[in-house]
């Protein structure tokens, strides 16, 4: 049977079951957890962005009300400097080590107090001083310090001659595009509750992983893993901001250790933006040869984007150059850029998301250029196997996305010449974008237990970041065992319930998924022994399988209409369409919310979201709610998703992730759109109203303008 549906419970849409406890208030959040004794921490943060320590004065700090201490580079516990998180040793970890600033936004001290309250005033009469030493915060493709990216997920590709093919084309496009640094904001900001107790380490932490971060504790004290216990219960929000072990945790444990209390530690909405891994900005060149009949001859993809020498990242912007079109020459080269920055980290559709914003601007270019519409020069390179790779698709379902996305928008009506409608003032024009999102599985522990009333407790450390997992789980494992969702009790957040890969990479649903299943299979053959409980436990590390035959990965068409406002440059997003393959869906009414979520924050990214840095000082300028806008309510409009029919034939089940494919595809959809409206084109983001004004002149020349 092997997952096939059984009880129907796969497939069912169905709310998240811990959407009473959420809107009652009772779920606790890391920062919410009661804790007696307990202590608060606030975080002192270096304000210059490359130096060293020159002194740290505490003493009016240490005399103020309730303070407990402060910890700082010179008395703090010792860490593992070969401690890492996903690339190996980490610096970004080695928190109140030493004297040298790396990146304005550094902890550099915690202050324990009685009360939040004390903790903050006494963070503020801590007073700091530096030797300044220069710092490069200026960032671009051709940087002197670039150097070629890790190809830990996989080599560059170089097939074909790229420049023979270039001259050899009809028509080409050589154009740069930019993204900027983003901040993930998510809702809850990184807090962590942290305590020992007999040589263990316990915390209550905002994370996509709690089994990661435990490793990644256990190795900072040098201390066994299963002495570490972390929970993760709820969390509000993550988008990939807490797919790492972060500085809240880190700072309470050590805190926790040195003052024998337990410690809360809870950043502010201003360090979350200084002082949490960001989306590094990208600067992509794209060159792109066609045809006459728009065929592709050659894609060339360069991107850079920052990074800290700190700790190795990858933002893989050029993967999609390598699945999404057919073509005799492609080239990838993705370099990093070290400069004086806080580390990135993955930002939803991390590199997906810039890197497609690039090749799908590009695209629509080739297909202005060769007055084509730009669907169609989509359908006309549709691989058979993996352009680069030459693995076969395990199932590639774009041309299902891009045809019935099309004709649910409306596409065949509407006019490939820019600038021809008009409603009054404004400009309308639409859109669209292909996108690629890889997929798989990592190895996950589940462990099932048949109870002596008949119902059955399903462990697994997933995470449910808001994504609706916890729901989705449940209904895989009612499916696995045969029984009804009603009969199925799941625990979720807690390392101690073993290894599992985390809310991250698009992989967290189908990772979990299998263990579940393998788990239930084991179960199920021993439930023939009428004692119970028996409980079967499944690790599926030896199960995975790294280097599948075929090539897995999920597709989207999205289709955008906006608005143009030539007097005021304002954009709006009038309506906005995708549809998704990404195998058997589990839950379609989570997965919906999921991927039109994503899409909210392609288009936040595509109108408004931007870290600013100051060259002079290195710092971000806007590092708040109040500078750094994301889309709310008024931006969005209905949104429309859907699935097409699809089924991964390399899963148990036949599922594929869904977490981050709705973000990547929707910014390139939105500036296809602007150019479309206005005749102008927007190649860096955010699509500001300074950039519009600048390109778009106010009043159109007589004749230009057509009735709408
Ligand atoms: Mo996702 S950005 O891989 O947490």
């Amino acid at each position: 049977m092997n997952g096939e549906p059984i009880t129907g419970a796969v497939g069912a849409p169905r709310p998240r079951i811990e959407g009473p406890l959420k809107v009652t208030g009772t779920a606790r959040y890391a920062a919410d957890v009661p804790m007696p004794g307990l202590a608060h921490g606030w975080i002192v943060t270096a304000t210059v962005s490359r130096g060293r320590l020159r002194a740290i004065d505490t003493s009016a700090a240490l005399g103020m009300p309730g303070v407990l201490g402060v910890l700082d580079h010179r008395d703090a516990p010792r860490l593992n400097p070969a401690a890492g998180n996903y690339f190996g040793p980490d610096g970004s970890l080695q928190l109140l080590q030493d004297d040298v600033i790396p990146y304005a936004g550094r902890p550099i001290a915690l202050v324990l107090a009685e009360t939040l309250e004390q903790a903050r005033a006494a963070a503020g009469a801590i007073r700091v001083d530096y030797d300044v030493q220069p710092h490069d915060v200026g960032f671009h493709l051709d940087h002197p310090a670039s150097r070629p990216a890790s190809t830990a997920f996989g080599p560059e590709a170089d097939t074909g001659d790229v420049d023979a093919e270039l001259a050899a084309s009809a028509v080409v496009i050589d154009e740069r595009y930019r993204t900027p640094e983003e901040c993930h904001s998510a809702m809850e900001p990184h807090a962590a509750t942290a305590w020992w107790e007999n040589g263990h380490l316990y915390a209550v932490d905002s994370n996509q992983g709690a089994f990661s971060v435990s490793q990644v504790l256990a190795a900072l004290w040098s201390i066994d893993r299963d002495r570490v216990h972390v929970r993760s219960e709820h969390v509000g929000g993550g988008f990939g901001g807490k797919g790492l072990c972060g500085p809240q945790v880190i700072l309470a444990a050590m805190a926790g250790e040195r003052f024998e209390r337990p410690v809360r530690v809870t950043l502010t909405r201003e360090q979350v933006f200084e002082a949490t891994a960001s989306r590094p900005p990208t600067d992509q060149q794209v060159r792109i040869g066609a045809d006459a009949d728009g065929r592709l001859r050659a894609v060339h993809h360069r991107a850079a984007y920052a990074l800290s020498p700190l700790a190795e990242y990858i933002e893989w912007c050029t993967e999609q150059a390598k699945i999404l079109y057919a073509a005799p020459a492609i080239r990838t080269q993705l370099t990093a850029v070290p400069l004086d920055v806080l580390p990135p980290a993955s930002m939803r559709g991390p590199g997906a998301t810039p890197g497609s914003f690039a090749l799908e601007s590009a695209m629509d270019e080739v297909a202005e250029r060769l007055g084509l519409d730009p669907l169609e020069l989509r359908l006309r390179n549709q691989p058979t196997a993996a352009p680069v790779s030459g693995r076969p698709f395990s199932s590639r379902r774009l041309i299902s996305c891009l045809q019935e996305g099309a004709r649910r928008f409306g596409w065949a009506a509407r006019d490939r010449h820019p600038r021809t409608r008009r409603e009054g003032p404004l400009l309308i024009g639409s859109g669209m974008a292909a996108t690629s999102f890889s997929a798989g599985v990592f190895p996950s522990t589940a462990s099932i237990t048949a109870e002596t009333d008949g119902t059955f407790t399903v462990g697994i450390d997933a995470s449910d970041i808001g994504t609706g997992a916890r729901t989705a789980l449940t209904a895989v494992a009612a499916d696995a065992l045969g029984v009804g969702t009603e009969q199925i009790r799941i625990r979720i957040g807690d390392s101690d319930l073993g290894m599992a890969w985390g809310a991250g990479g698009s992989r967290g649903t189908t990772s979990w998924s299998f263990a579940i299943i393998e788990a239930a299979k084991k179960l199920r053959e021993r439930l023939d022994d009428p004692a119970r409980p028996v409980t079967a436990t499944m690790d599926t590390s030896a199960l995975i399988d790294y280097q599948p035959a075929r090539e897995r990965q999920t597709f989207s068409a999205v289709f955008a209409e906006v608005t143009v406002d030539p007097a005021t440059g304002e954009v709006r997003v009038r309506r906005l369409l995708g549809m998704f393959a990404v195998g058997r869906v589990i839950n379609p009414m989570l997965a919906r919310s999921q991927v039109v979520g994503g899409m909210i924050m392609g288009l936040s990214m595509a109108l408004h979201e931007e870290s600013v840095r100051d060259p002079g000082t290195g710092r971000q300028v806007n590092g708040d709610f109040a500078g750094y806008h994301i889309a709310a309510h008024a931006d969005v409009p209905d949104i429309e998703a859907d699935f097409v029919p699809d089924y991964e034939p390399q899963d148990p089940s036949g599922f594929n992730g869904l977490g981050e494919i709705g973000t990547a595809g929707t910014a390139a959809a939105i500036a296809n759109a602007v150019w479309h409206a206005t005749g102008r084109r927007q190649r860096s983001l955010p699509i500001r109203l300074d950039r519009v004004l600048e390109a778009v002149p106010a009043q159109a020349p007589a004749g230009e303008v057509h009735a709408a």
